[in-house]
């Protein structure tokens, strides 16, 4: 998705833009864009492609002086990636010009509207009519013309506006896309998400919906969508600014799997307390919980395939039952949602467009929901009932790695609090659960010194065309999460089966070759996946398994085994989606792929 910065200040504006810009690169983007006012009038530059090319065509950010501008990634949704395209847009005079990130829906009417009133179009964008609409509204009052935009425009939007006649300022508004404001000794800034500020301050504004944000040199003053003046609070960001850097890893994505271990103990940590679980800061009763008849899981990505993985926990442990979905079908598909039923919504970004939008379904239907969030302060996080954060810190890599482990656990502690709360499991079991997970971090790490034998083996299927994932029951839910990695960062065809369907069509995929990932933890289903195996095997396909440490009778049928540590069977997906997770790694290396920003991906789907 786009990503914007925007800085005002004592300092060259266009370096720090580029830099800025060059922490929200892991939002995806195909073209970039910086306006600066130069003492006289507003300048533009963009370029087609990665931010560097924009970077040798400003001499990184020389040749465009100034104190103030703004800046832009964009994720081409309206119009093809081209100059024309790429943002900032100006109005026909070049007095305004105008970042966005966002859709404009009713963009169309709106430019009919325009045209009619004489304003040429030189883009395809929606955000185009962003700009003619100031343009049409300016009559000297910014804040007047943006609250009458505001008004007009349907969709979701953040903004970073500058207009000629008001040099020292720099306005920036947002709806439904994230927006944060920096105040910096030196200067303030905007930006998309909070690693593209971090550099000049930790104090940090969350701008809420509707609100509209006003930058000097030095003071920062907020309006609602009426123009009246608000007072906010700023935040004191304390993340190690390292965590939004590579750390001297060659990727984000394997600086983050390393922190999976302590990712886990810090979503963990705070919640286990003298031996049990405390969850009070979801603010739910024993009442409220013991009544919850049904649990709704929504979710995309990844964080649906935790969500399949917490559906076998919760109705394992806890014997609630629960519907997992896919957010885009949730919305969309009329679901029954009962008085007493509990909605979970799981999101690393807090900003996926469809899982917000299954929330507020949920919400406007009277149902109770429950946030699992990443990100502090975004939209999902605000806007749910409870919610629950995954300590990941900020995650930069595309494919999601230490959020996913994050959000595993975090659901693993809900269904077991869920089941002791409501009589399914005694304390005894929870003790013996509680001592499982904390053992997590350190066999996360163990399975991450090991990742030599891994890339060994990675390396010899870079030319793969097709990859299988097997499993069965929770088995099958990480075998999908594995799946997903390959493709997303690989580029190579893969799909996950429960290895029970494999016989009603997928096996005649199979051919001499074929690599086949069978995941193996669950004992109770040993038998039967190994003869999923066999199957395989004898039909030409080279078997990797993935299995528990002791369950050496797999190596009779597969072809190469790793073993993961002992672990109570329902957190074996924590330990399982590690060596998945090294591999994709390690074939889309070997095949030079772009790891952290692969293709047509964003890290944030923040559009439908
Ligand atoms: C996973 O690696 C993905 N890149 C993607 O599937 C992601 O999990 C999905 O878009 C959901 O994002 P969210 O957790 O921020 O809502």
């Amino acid at each position: 998705m786009c990503g914007i910065v925007g800085y005002i200040g004592v300092s060259q504006a266009a370096p720090i833009l580029l830099d800025g810009l060059s922490k929200l690169e892991y939002r995806g983007y195909d073209s970039a864009g910086i306006a600066v006012y130069d003492g006289e009038n507003i300048k533009v530059q963009k370029a087609i492609g990665r931010l560097k090319v924009l970077s040798e065509q400003t001499h990184d950010g020389a040749t465009m002086t100034g104190m103030a501008g703004i800046g832009h990634t964009r994720w081409a949704t309206h119009g093809a990636p081209s100059n024309q395209n790429a943002h900032p847009h100006f109005n026909q005079e070049e007095t305004i010009a105008v970042v966005h990130n966002g859709i404009i829906e009713n963009y169309l009417k709106l430019k009919k509207h325009l045209e009619g009133k004489g304003y040429q179009f030189v883009s395809d964008t929606d955000t185009e009519v962003v700009v003619h609409l100031l343009d049409y509204y300016y009559k000297g009052d910014p804040i007047e013309a943006i609250t009458r935009v505001m008004h007009r425009v349907e969709g979701s939007y953040a903004l970073g506006i500058m207009f000629k006649a008001h040099p020292g300022i720099l306005y920036a508004v947002r709806k439904d896309s994230p927006l944060i404001v920096g105040h910096g000794k030196d200067g303030n800034l905007i930006a998309s998400d909070v690693p593209a500020v971090l550099k000049y301050t930790r104090n940090v504004y969350f701008i809420q919906n509707e609100e509209i944000a006003v930058l000097s040199e030095e003071d920062i003053s907020f309006y609602n969508v009426d123009g009246e003046e608000i007072t906010k609070e700023s935040t004191t960001i304390d993340w190690d600014i390292n965590a939004a850097e590579k750390g001297g890893y060659e990727h984000f994505m394997l600086k983050e799997m390393y922190e999976q271990p302590q990712t886990v103990r810090d979503t963990l940590n705070p919640r286990i307390k003298d031996g049990t679980i405390d969850i009070e800061e979801l603010g739910m009763s024993e009442d409220e919980i013991c009544r919850i008849r049904k649990i709704h899981i929504v979710a995309c990505g990844s964080a649906y395939h935790t969500g399949v993985t917490a559906k076998y926990v919760f109705e394992g442990i806890a014997r609630i039952p629960v519907e997992v979905d896919l957010a885009s079908e949730f919305r969309y598909r009329n679901p029954i949602l009962q008085q007493d039923e509990l909605v979970i919504i799981i999101s690393q970004s807090g900003e996926t467009a469809d899982s917000l939008a299954a929330l507020r379904e949920a919400k406007n239907r009277g149902i109770k929901t429950l946030g699992i969030v990443n990100v502090v302060g975004s939209s999902i996080a605000r806007e749910a009932d409870k919610v629950m954060y995954t300590w990941a810190g900020p995650e930069i890599a595309v494919a999601t790695t230490k959020a996913y482990s994050a959000q595993l656990v975090a659901e693993y502690l809900l269904a077991i609090k869920f089941a002791q709360i409501r009589g399914e499991i005694t304390d005894t079991e929870v003790a013996s659960y509680l001592k499982d997970l904390q053992k997590l971090p350190e066999q996360i790490e163990m399975l991450l010194s090991n990742k030599e034998k891994i890339q060994h083996f990675a390396n010899r299927y870079i030319s793969a065309k097709d990859v299988f994932f097997v499993g069965r029951g929770l088995d099958y839910a990480i075998s999908m999460e594995g799946s997903l990695k390959l493709k997303e960062i690989s580029y190579i065809h893969s799909e996950a089966y429960a290895a029970g369907e494999l016989k009603h069509g997928t096996i005649s995929l199979i051919e001499e070759g074929t690599l086949v990932a069978a995941v193996v933890t669950q004992e109770a289903l040993y038998k039967k996946t190994i003869s999923n195996i066999v199957e395989l095997t004898s039909r030409g396909a080279f078997v990797l398994a993935v299995t528990n440490t002791g369950n050496t009778e797999i190596e009779k049928a597969a072809d190469y085994v790793i073993y993961i540590p002992q672990t109570n069977r329902w957190f074996t997906n924590s330990l399982a989606i590690i060596p998945l997770q090294l591999f994709s790694y390690y074939v889309s290396v070997g095949k030079g792929c772009d790891v952290d920003k692969p293709r047509n991906l964003a890290k944030s789907v923040t559009v439908e």
